[in-house]
């Protein structure tokens, strides 16, 4: 098991449910150092324009208090940047925001907005934090990041996840295959996420080019029931099922 393929946890849905009674309880700095514990190679946090769920001081917080890489995923805004710049995370992830959507619907249009990202992806480059453009697994998308610079991509798995167990899911998997086939031979650093579970997760960890996965909404769903530390362990254990080429029980 030689390659390295990481696990970033993120936290959203922990502040979720904190806000839904708008105390503190239960604090994602808590999950984050759970997530620690239990084996999480980084934290993922989104602010979101809305702060429908993390909020600025979640990010001081995680910047402060957790030793784990924190991947701040943010618009690609002028508040965000400013945002990004002053906490300075170890990673940005660049993600299309719409206010009325529930989760990241779609990857970022890298072709199409080229010239309103090439200046955030410059200055946080600039100040020492990783850029990793949110995509669709579509060659496109991946040839306008590269001719950005951006170091990272990460691949949007929203659609294998949705798709039926079988031929649709097969045909959105080959996409992502193919995708990260595609980022590696043009140098770029090949995330991937959204949507994963114990079922999605082993064919795309097993993919030679991903070194990285971000996870959150089932982990944190499956923490009601088994524990937060128990639901990591279990996908670090399918993805290091994947690595070695069986299949976790
Ligand atoms: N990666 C990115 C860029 C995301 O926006 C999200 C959702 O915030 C995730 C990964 C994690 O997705 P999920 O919560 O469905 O596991």
């Amino acid at each position: 098991m030689s390659r390295v393929l990481r696990l970033g946890v993120n936290i959203d849905h922990v502040a979720t449910i904190r806000n839904a009674r708008g105390g503190d309880h239960p604090d994602p700095l808590r999950a984050a150092k759970i997530a620690a514990a239990a084996g999480a190679d980084g934290i993922t946090a989104h602010l979101r324009e809305d702060r429908r769920h993390i909020g600025d001081r979640d990010i001081a917080r995680l910047r402060d208090e957790i030793d784990l890489p924190l991947n701040l995923e943010m618009a690609a805004t002028a508040e965000m940047l400013a945002i990004a710049l002053r906490h300075r995370p170890h990673a940005a992830c660049i993600v299309p925001e719409k206010r009325e959507e529930r989760t990241t619907e779609g990857g970022l249009d890298v072709v199409g907005g080229a010239a309103h990202l090439a200046p955030i992806i410059t200055a946080l480059g600039e100040a020492g934090v990783r850029v990793s453009l949110f995509i669709e697994p579509d060659p496109r998308q991946l040839d306008a990041a590269r001719a950005l610079g951006a170091p990272v991509v990460e691949l949007h798995t929203g659609a294998y996840c949705d798709a039926a167990a079988g031929p649709a899911r097969e045909a959105q998997f080959l996409r992502i295959a193919e995708a990260a086939r595609h980022a590696q031979s043009l140098g770029l650093e090949c995330h991937a996420g959204h949507g994963l579970t114990y079922d999605t997760v082993e064919p795309v960890a097993a993919l030679p080019a991903i070194a990285e996965l971000n996870i959150g909404h089932f982990l944190i769903g499956e923490a009601i029931f088994v524990g937060l530390d128990q639901a990591i362990a279990r996908m670090r254990a399918h993805m290091d099922a994947a690595l070695r080429g069986g299949v976790a029980a």
